[in-house]
């Protein structure tokens, strides 16, 4: 488990600038979060490490950028007009209001709240719940809530305009399915990966970044023969973890949940989740979803849109919709695993503990920093940053104690520092200071920039 609350990191990303609160300086908006410039980076860093590890490294995998609004016939497709809803419960007494799942899983952490019914959880929580807010036991009954944002198209508002704001990217790739297909000369095997935000009027969002309104998806359809699909899930599901574990993070705090056949959407053959050990859980929480899905949404769409979704094998001449495997991560909620994993207090010597964030030097928000000595090495400092800032990510701190800086960069998770002394103007060399091992070692500045490119590759 983490070993520090989760006060401690949040506050630590907040005084950094990593994240603020959104809207802050009007009274704020719940549950929004704005990235500050080592959020930001730190993101971008985290998606250009998906899209290098799920697209360009696979010959068989290709990206896409679909629309956030689209058609709301995709929804009804889909089936999220209809069951995109969570089970919504009121207390009478204080008027709070929960996701019934969500009540009844926090007071027993060992029920799987979903695969029951809205009679079985009214009646469960009859028995045994009290209102976490005020204490008594008095509920309305559930109530579904669609949890799809609306919005509408054009300058009238009536039935014809409503659209939706998508609650994920998937839908964008199963419409543009035949297109990949025609445009790529991709055969079956093969992927469509995309990145981008998705919306869900969540009735409980919480704990920071974790559950938001708005946030972002990476999200894979590999597209499968029929047969060969459940290998391609084992398959994912080892890709997945070892993404997380090639990051750097802890195996001890990730695990798989596979789900039980009755908890199984009805067209699944199999779905697991990679669970994440977040501090303000008492358990680990789903970071990673991989689900078997079937040829349950191309038949939908073909369904719905009349618009064949069937693949032809040239080679066996064989006619089928393929069989979908769909690995789906949160950038928001694997930025927060990742700051958790990585956050540590070192206690250096007796005065001196200090905050270091172990972030795998491909995803941390600067790869170095240049730490001029002294004024005297301001001029050969910025030469060197303005070389290797065309290359990578690079800080420039010039202001107070080496030591003090060393700290700086540590807590916002920089591998390297890069100190110009009063030797470098004659050696031609800098020493490097390691952010974990805290080793120092000289290095010529002309074999900086491949210095850097080796330890960063993911
Ligand atoms: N297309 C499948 C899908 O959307 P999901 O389990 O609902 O599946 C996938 O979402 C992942 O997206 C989750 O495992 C989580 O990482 C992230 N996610 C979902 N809802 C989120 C929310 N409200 N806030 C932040 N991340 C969320």
């Amino acid at each position: 488990m983490p070993k520090f609350s989760f006060e401690k990191i949040v506050n630590h990303t907040k005084v950094s600038g990593f994240v603020y609160p959104g809207s802050e300086i009007y009274g704020g908006l719940a549950n929004s979060w704005d990235y500050g410039p080592l959020g930001v980076a730190l993101k971008n860093n985290i998606k250009k490490a998906w899209w290098q590890k799920f697209v360009i490294e696979n010959q068989n995998i290709v990206g896409l950028d679909s629309s956030i609004i689209l058609n709301p016939k995709v929804w009804e497709a889909s089936g999220h007009v209809a069951t995109f809803n969570d089970p919504l419960i009121d207390c009478k007494y204080c008027h709070s209001r929960f996701r019934a799942d969500k009540l009844v899983e926090g007071h027993d952490s060992s029920i799987r709240a979903s695969a029951m019914s809205n009679q079985e959880l009214e009646d469960y929580i009859a028995k045994n719940i009290v209102c976490p807010k005020c204490g008594h036991n008095q509920f309305t009954n559930i109530r579904q809530f669609q949890l799809m944002f609306k919005t509408s198209i054009g300058v009238v508002e009536d039935a014809k305009s409503q659209a939706y704001l998508r609650p994920e990217t998937a839908q964008g790739i199963f419409i543009n399915y035949k297109n990949v297909l025609r445009t790529s000369r991709k055969k079956i095997p093969f992927g469509i990966g995309q990145i981008g935000k998705a919306f869900r009027n969540e009735i409980t969002p919480g704990n920071f970044i974790f559950r938001t309104r708005e946030f972002e998806q990476m999200e894979l359809e590999f597209f499968t023969k029929p047969g060969t699909d459940l290998e391609w899930y084992e398959y994912f599901k080892k890709y997945c973890m070892d993404f997380l574990l090639n990051l750097g993070m802890k195996q001890e705090n990730l695990k798989f949940l596979e789900y039980e056949k009755e908890e199984l959407a009805h067209y699944s053959k199999a779905t697991c989740d990679i669970l994440y050990a977040f501090p303000f859980s008492n358990g680990f929480e789903e970071l990673w979803g991989i689900a078997h899905r079937s040829d349950y949404d191309l038949t939908k769409h073909q369904e719905y849109s009349g618009e064949k979704m069937e693949y032809l094998d040239v080679d066996t001449k064989e006619k089928y919709i393929p069989y979908v495997i769909e690995p789906s991560v949160g950038v928001d909620r694997l930025l927060l695993a990742l700051i958790c994993d990585a956050y540590d207090e070192e206690t250096v010597n007796e005065n001196d503990v200090r905050i270091v964030l172990h972030l795998h030097p491909f995803v941390a928000p600067f790869k170095a920093a240049i730490l001029p000595l002294s004024k005297q090495q301001n001029d050969l400092a910025n030469e060197i940053y303005a070389k290797l800032v065309k290359e990578f990510e690079i800080d420039f701190d010039n202001t107070g104690s080496i030591g003090k800086r060393y700290r700086r960069q540590d807590a916002i998770g920089t591998p390297y520092c890069i100190t110009v002394d009063f030797d470098s103007e004659t050696d031609k060399s800098v020493t490097i200071r390691n952010r974990d091992t805290m080793e120092q070692e000289r290095v010529k500045i002309e074999d900086l920039s491949n210095y850097l490119k080796e330890k960063i590759k993911l």
